[in-house]
């Protein structure tokens, strides 16, 4: 669950990495039919879409980050077309949905802090909540540094750093440490964020998680086995070029059968 620093700092370090923004991918995808998205966060996503037009719901387990989904579409002159959305502060395995949707993305990685036990149980869940010809999105990373034993296992390393504030007088870190097990591909991480104030005043969060990755073969498989369909796979989201073989974003796109 993302909360406290973890969640106040997602977005300056998303924003940092070095990888093609994903709304291009989304905006075709949703297309203006009925959506919801799943870990919407802050609504680094949601809300550029919800701008765009799109009707689209959202479903996010830390209040943390609901409350800067709200802060955030504030900011941006957009809580009269937030409140069209029906947004629930739920655990998406947990919950059941008001509705049927035409299109549910699972962007940003989210659908690998499930086991794969619950990713199994939520892609039979999405199904039911689809309508006939539903499509569903999801995007995974392969984390090939770690594999490759590029990263040192164990160590701790400074994943972010930022410098934040109109005033640019504080900063902002993460140091990360992993493990990894490539036979039951996971990868678990333990997460410090630190915020210095000019003061010289820290902020402290830790956090851990554990990340399953798949390769394409099989997540193809789960979703066959779950009655999905693979209808596209984009690599590293580059939509106009063919799949790379040495890809570590995946996007799937799949129709419900
Ligand atoms: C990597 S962040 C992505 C957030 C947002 N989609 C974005 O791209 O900025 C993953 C989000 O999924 C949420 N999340 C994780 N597990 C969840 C679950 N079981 N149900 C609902 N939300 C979940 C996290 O709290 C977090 O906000």
């Amino acid at each position: 669950m993302y909360t406290d620093l973890e969640a106040k700092l997602h977005d300056t370090f998303w924003n940092q990495e070095d990888i093609i923004s994903e709304l291009p991918l989304l905006q075709d995808f949703h297309d203006k039919k009925t959506s919801l998205e799943i870990g919407c966060g802050s609504g680094r996503l949601l809300l550029p879409l919800l701008h765009q037009g799109h009707p689209i719901d959202g479903v996010e387990i830390s209040p943390d980050m609901v409350s800067l989904l709200k802060q955030n579409a504030a900011d941006q002159n957009l809580t009269s077309k937030l409140n069209q959305s029906k947004i629930y502060t739920a655990d998406i395995t947990e919950i059941t949905l008001e509705q049927t949707y035409q299109r549910i993305s699972i962007p940003a990685f989210t659908a690998q802090l499930l086991t794969r036990k619950k990713l199994l149980h939520l892609l039979r869940k999405l199904h039911t909540s689809t309508t006939t010809c539903g499509q569903l999105y999801i995007t995974l990373f392969i984390p090939w540094a770690e594999i490759a034993g590029e990263l040192n296992e164990g160590d701790w390393y400074i994943d972010h750093e930022a410098i934040l504030g109109n005033d640019q007088k504080t900063t902002a870190q993460c140091k990360t440490k992993f493990t990894i097990n490539r036979l039951q591909q996971t990868l678990s991480r333990k997460h410090q964020y630190t915020l210095t104030h000019q003061n010289g005043k820290k902020q402290l969060h830790r956090s851990s998680q554990i990340l399953q990755w798949y390769t394409y073969p099989e997540i193809k498989l789960i979703l066959a086995a779950t009655n999905w369909n693979t209808k596209k796979l984009i690599t590293d989201l580059e939509p106009n070029k063919e799949p790379h073989p040495d890809a570590h974003i995946l996007t799937i796109i799949a129709s419900k059968t």
